[in-house]
């Protein structure tokens, strides 16, 4: 309430009076701070709801430093607060352990995709940001999704870039905290990240999900492998359609028969085509990557040469952006030619 009168500048008006110029770029100036704090609220909002703590200390630091010069005496109530240890105990602790609760690092333009996959990409956006209209025929938007191919060509990037496109947050599973020797214990954890993640939408993250979901008729050690697999199946299929869940594997071939059936969408990513390859070093090669030079030229020579994946290329044209800056691209051609 406080925060929301304070914003509303009413003192700043009263004591505006000696010069219209002056008051004109004070009073933008306080507008600006406010408008600089009120943006970082949806980070706050997530912060409390998903229960990081630490997190909810950052943006009420940003926050408090965003208005000091305008607002001083809330500024510094902030800070107060911030000293005080936060207990949100309405709210669901986040299992640390277990999940990384973060903004994507990228949308899904930055993701260099095949035309089919693209495709598939905008129809799961599609239904979640049309679910209102589908529950009017008592529909729900799609939302399980495995991502599957060889590793470095987007997975992990682009299961980031549907969060950001849907603007809900990024659950990555912590596989080393989930997959745990304790009988019993890695069923338990799946169903602690599952119960975590109904807090509100969210998009849950999996990554080496054969790690977990592997063919329970293959396995040798059938019973908490089995174990594990009905856990996860049970998970999945209870999980609220608000939640996206996506899973990545570079071996989709392992997978539990019933738990491939599950997805929604099972979308490759496969090994670069020569156009993906020279999409993906025209863009990190691009005028404006490197300001005061232009090696776009390099481009098509790059995407040529036998990359393992589009990490691997990507690196490379970084590679060659920072031999510009510390070395004037003396190196440029070894890492033009060579692999
Ligand atoms: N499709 C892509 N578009 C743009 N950059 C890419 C793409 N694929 C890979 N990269 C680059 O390679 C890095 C690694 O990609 P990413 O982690 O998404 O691959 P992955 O398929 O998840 O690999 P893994 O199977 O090993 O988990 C990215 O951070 C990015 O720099
Ligand atoms: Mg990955």
């Amino acid at each position: 309430m406080e925060a929301a009168t304070n914003l509303s500048l009413p003192a700043f008006e009263e004591g505006a009076a000696p010069g219209a110029a002056v008051a004109t770029s004070a009073k933008e100036r306080k507008k600006a701070a406010a408008v600089d704090a009120v943006r970082l609220l949806p980070k706050l909002l997530d912060a409390c709801i998903w229960g990081r703590q630490e997190d909810a200390h950052e943006v009420g630091a940003a926050i408090a430093a965003a208005i000091e010069a305008s607002h001083p005496a809330l500024a510094e109530r902030i800070t107060k607060r911030l000293g005080q240890q936060l207990r949100p105990k309405r709210f669901r602790q986040c299992p640390d352990n277990l999940v990384d609760v973060r903004e994507p690092r990228h949308g899904l333009a930055e993701v260099i995709l095949a035309e089919e996959v693209l495709r598939e990409c905008k129809a799961i956006i599609d239904e979640h940001r049309r679910a209102a209209e589908l529950a009017k025929f008592k529909l729900a938007p799609r939302h399980k999704v495995l991502l599957y191919g060889p590793p470095g060509n987007g997975k992990t990037m682009l299961a980031e870039g549907l969060a950001r496109e849907l603007d809900i947050p990024f659950l990555a599973v912590k596989y080393a905290g989930l997959v745990e020797s304790y009988l019993g214990q890695t069923g338990k954890n799946m169903q602690e990240i599952f119960e975590y993640a109904e807090t509100a939408q969210c998009l849950v993250f999996m990554d080496e999900f054969d790690g977990v979901a592997i063919d329970r008729s293959d396995s040798r050690d059938v019973g908490e492998i089995r174990r594990v697999t009905n856990q996860l199946l049970l998970q999945m299929d209870r999980l609220s359609a608000n939640c996206v869940f996506v899973a990545a594997t570079n071996a989709e071939g392992l997978l539990d028969k019933a738990i491939r059936r599950r997805f929604d969408f099972v979308v490759e990513i496969a090994a670069p085509t020569p156009e993906l390859k020279l999409r993906c070093a025209g863009r990190e090669l691009a005028v404006e990557m490197t300001p005061g030079h232009d090696v776009s030229h390099l481009a098509a020579q790059i995407a040529a040469l036998e990359w393992p994946n589009l990490s691997a290329l990507a690196d490379r044209c970084r590679q060659i952006r920072r031999d510009l800056v510390l070395n004037e691209g003396r190196g440029q051609e070894w890492l033009v030619n060579s692999l």
